[in-house]
């Protein structure tokens, strides 16, 4: 398998929340259409980052967005999360459509998709607190909340930092990687969201605290019913932990489907390249299949019906696609 028979593969472009696997979980809560984002660089140039994605995120329900780095996962997240303007598409959260342009709506959008980044480290203040980290979300999302420190400790106990007491007048160098994301999960969950982007959470964790990580991950989306999208590299876990996988490639959905149809039956030249040359070192894989949370998914997997279909209708399969060219990038 070449990289260039990946590039001869269609596109998918299915549309959003049709016939995702993720949907036997609960209703549509996040959908983007058309997805896409331009860069602009110097000399006229401009990259593509993102191009006409689309999919759904379910309550209760993880899609995982996986691919090589630049592929774009990041973009997708940041503009879902409103930290990026997209240049075309649309994203509806309920069914209403987001207006980017600022006002009210929007901040209430953006405290609903709250976005959880890779680096503990950068994403935590170092000369604040534990406690001040999670009581200023309180008091912006949580204004009913009339004893602001009983809520920080019920956040610290829903990412299993405990005895919480012990965590408030923490400084992040004084915590573990794993307490970090930790304590960045909490954070996130202040404003109450309806939709979580976690970006690459366990990847600069050991891997022995990675397992862990993803189980309260799990643990969270369903006890809050959260729709997840989880950004990772490594399509082993995905494989254990979503209910759907997204493969990225070039800024685009390349392959999409059911978490195990598209690991065990890869369609795509490049899924085939991306499970090949990543063959689960850290052998996460085996040991989330064998843990709590694969049997759960497992479970679920058993009762979901059968119109879980693995491409959306509409969408050219990848198979059927195959020889043909995506748009080239001008990158
Ligand atoms: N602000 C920006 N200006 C210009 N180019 C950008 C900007 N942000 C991202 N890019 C480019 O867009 C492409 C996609 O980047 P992105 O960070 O989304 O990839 P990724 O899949 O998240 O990669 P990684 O796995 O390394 O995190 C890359 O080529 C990146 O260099
Ligand atoms: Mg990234």
């Amino acid at each position: 398998m070449s990289a260039d028979a990946a590039q001869d593969a269609a596109p998918d472009d299915g549309q959003p929340g049709t016939e995702s696997a993720a949907a036997a979980r609960g209703p549509l809560v996040l959908a983007a259409d058309g997805l896409g984002k331009d860069f602009k660089l110097g000399g006229g140039a401009v990259l593509h980052a993102v191009r006409d994605v689309s999919f759904g995120l379910y309550s209760g329900a993880v899609v995982a967005l996986v691919g090589e780095s630049g592929s774009g996962k990041s973009t997708v997240a940041k503009l879902l999360a409103g930290q990026e303007r997209r240049s075309h598409g649309t994203v509806t959260l309920n069914g209403k459509p987001v207006d980017i342009h600022g006002g009210r709506a929007f901040r209430q959008y953006k405290s609903q998709v709250q976005y959880v980044f890779q680096d503990p480290f950068g994403s935590l203040n170092p000369v604040h607190t534990v406690g001040y980290h999670l009581s200023r979300p309180v008091k912006l999302h949580q204004p009913e909340a009339g004893d602001v420190k009983q809520a920080v400790t019920a956040l610290l106990e829903q990412v299993r930092l405990t005895p919480a007491a012990q965590f408030t007048e923490k400084f992040p160098h004084e915590l573990s990687g794993g307490q970090r994301q930790r304590v960045s999960f909490a954070r996130a969950l202040a404003a109450r969201p309806a939709v979580l982007l976690a970006d690459e959470p366990v990847s600069m964790l050991d891997v022995s605290i990675r397992l862990e990580m993803l189980s309260l991950l799990d643990d969270l989306r369903t006890r809050l019913s959260l729709a997840l999208l989880y950004i990772t590299h490594d399509i082993a876990s995905a494989r254990y932990f979503a209910d759907e996988v997204l493969v990225m490639y070039g800024g685009r959905i390349v392959e999409r489907g059911p978490a195990e149809d598209v690991t065990q039956h890869p369609a795509h030249p490049y899924t085939q390249l991306l499970i090949a040359s990543a063959p689960d070192p850290d052998n996460l894989g085996s040991v989330l299949k064998s843990g709590n949370s694969a049997a759960r998914a497992g479970r679920a997997r058993a009762a979901r019906p059968p119109t879980a279909a693995r491409s959306a209708p509409g969408a050219r399969s990848p198979r059927t696609g195959a020889g043909r060219r995506p748009p080239s990038s001008s990158r």
